[in-house]
């Protein structure tokens, strides 16, 4: 089969490697070239990934007959509907489903709507009256959100970016004037404590198969200090769960993915491709913090290395519509993927900056490479303002996952930067601490 995937970051890296375990020809459409996608693709273009007409247009000249969408930014212009009227199944969501994560007071007000599980109370605001009074109802221990896209980085959170009312309402306009996530709209809502987790699952418009759980690090720095990022690393753990959830947990997240799934077939918008669920496990069980239209960077790497099922046949029967009956698992390990990032990643990164990766010692270390957004440049790798290569290690323990990817980072060298703490054990340690603690805890 020829396959198209769409984009050049390290998860798109990833679905590329698992494509390709099945001898397909895989095509690439990307707005960097990283060299991992570039190598294993059979051709790639190079172009701006909303560009729906190029890629369409690429994608018919080059007999393409199933395409994966790697970003979200594609989505919300509707590539995935550009790609199916032009006759090519496509293995992720249409604009209208994707709303999910696109918008966020969409995703919000299908809950409400349609009575999903793991609710928060929220208010979506467009003008300063509104805002004034929904941090009356709500009080200002509160997450203030634009409504749009912003790449993971328009959240501002009470206690935390936001100190006191002043700054709230001080946000708050400046998203309406300055249409923040490209809108006059946000959205305020309760703030939930607890412990993030990321649960990812395939999906044909009707069955959900779930993937293993993941946490995810958003933090620039060691010990989840400094801004928020579009995540430095992530681990999972073997068997799907992790240290801190339990499979009550889990299952109980799986069934609000279901209701959103049967939510937006209901409501004519039919969903197809990945759903990632980003939850909080709170003293009442899982709520959703957002939905997400396609895999995660970094989740992608976490679960697609250790996929046992053919992720092409995988993607095809969600694209068909008809996943129902198929066996889908995973290798019972657990994995921990690092995010190399330029110096500076999260306030002022260093782009254009040679990085030296030595594959070969990677791979006797036994981790798995992922380049992400870089540019090869004449036998160069060279940074952008974006992350490097996601290193991953796999075993059955996490800390032996770790010990093989911190192993191989070692052999990645320049300005680069990696948040060394990610699936330690003192780190894994602590998020069960504090997961006791919120359970005993008064809210
Ligand atoms: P999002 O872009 O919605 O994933 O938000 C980015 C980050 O903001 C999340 O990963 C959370 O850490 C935090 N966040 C978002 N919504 C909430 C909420 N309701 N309560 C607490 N933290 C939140
Ligand atoms: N790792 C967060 C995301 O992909 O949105």
């Amino acid at each position: 089969m020829r396959i198209l995937a769409i984009g050049g970051g390290g998860r798109e890296h990833a679905i590329v490697e698992a494509l390709a375990r099945s001898e397909h020809d895989i095509y690439a459409c990307m707005g960097n070239s990283n060299p991992g996608s570039a190598r294993r693709a059979k051709e790639f273009l190079l172009v701006n990934e909303k560009d729906v007409a190029k890629v369409v247009e690429y994608a018919v000249a080059k007999g393409i007959e199933l395409a994966v969408v790697g970003p979200e930014a594609p989505l919300e212009v509707g590539i995935a509907d550009a790609l199916e009227t032009a006759g090519i199944p496509t293995a992720s969501p249409t604009k209208a489903a994707a709303r999910i994560e696109t918008s966020k007071s969409f995703a919000r007000e299908l809950m409400l709507r349609r009575k999903i599980e793991g609710r928060t109370k929220f208010v979506v605001a467009t003008d300063m009256d509104q805002v004034r009074s929904a941090v009356d109802d709500l009080g200002e221990d509160v997450v203030v959100k634009p409504s749009g896209l912003t790449g993971g980085k328009g959240v501002k959170v009470y206690g935390e970016h936001l100190m006191s009312r002043e700054d709230i309402i001080g946000y708050a306009t400046d998203i309406l004037d300055r249409r923040i996530g490209g809108r006059a709209q946000l959205v305020i809502e309760e703030k939930l404590i607890g412990e993030e987790f990321t649960l990812q699952a395939f999906c044909d418009g009707e069955t959900l198969v779930p993937m293993p759980a993941v946490q995810d690090h958003k933090r620039a720095f060691e010990g989840d200090a400094g801004p928020n990022t579009g995540g430095m690393g992530s681990y999972s753990q073997s068997g799907g769960l992790l240290p801190f959830l339990s499979s009550d947990d889990y299952d109980a997240s799986v069934g609000i993915m279901r209701g959103v799934i049967e939510a937006l077939r209901a409501e004519g918008s039919e969903y197809k491709g990945v759903l990632y669920g980003q939850f909080m496990l709170t003293r009442e069980g899982p709520k959703v913090v957002e939905f997400n239209a396609r895999l995660g960077d970094p989740e992608a790497m976490n679960v697609l290395t250790i996929l046992d099922a053919d992720f092409a046949a995988v993607c095809e029967r969600m694209a068909g519509g008809n996943l129902a009956g198929m066996d889908v698992s995973f290798a019972s390990m657990s994995t921990v993927c690092k995010y190399v990032v330029p110096e500076g990643y999260g306030t002022k990164p260093l782009a254009g900056e040679e990085i030296r990766i030595d594959e070969t010692a990677i791979a006797n270390e036994g981790a798995v490479l992922y380049y992400a957004n870089v540019n090869a440049d004449e036998g160069r790798v060279l940074t952008t303002t974006s992350r490097s290569a996601g290193i991953v290690g796999v075993a059955k323990e996490i800390a032996d996952a770790e010990r093989i990817a911190e192993s191989a980072i070692q052999h990645v060298s320049g300005r680069i930067a990696v948040r060394h703490d990610i699936g330690k054990q003192a780190m894994l340690e602590s998020r069960v601490q504090h997961m006791k603690e919120v359970r005993g805890g008064s809210r």
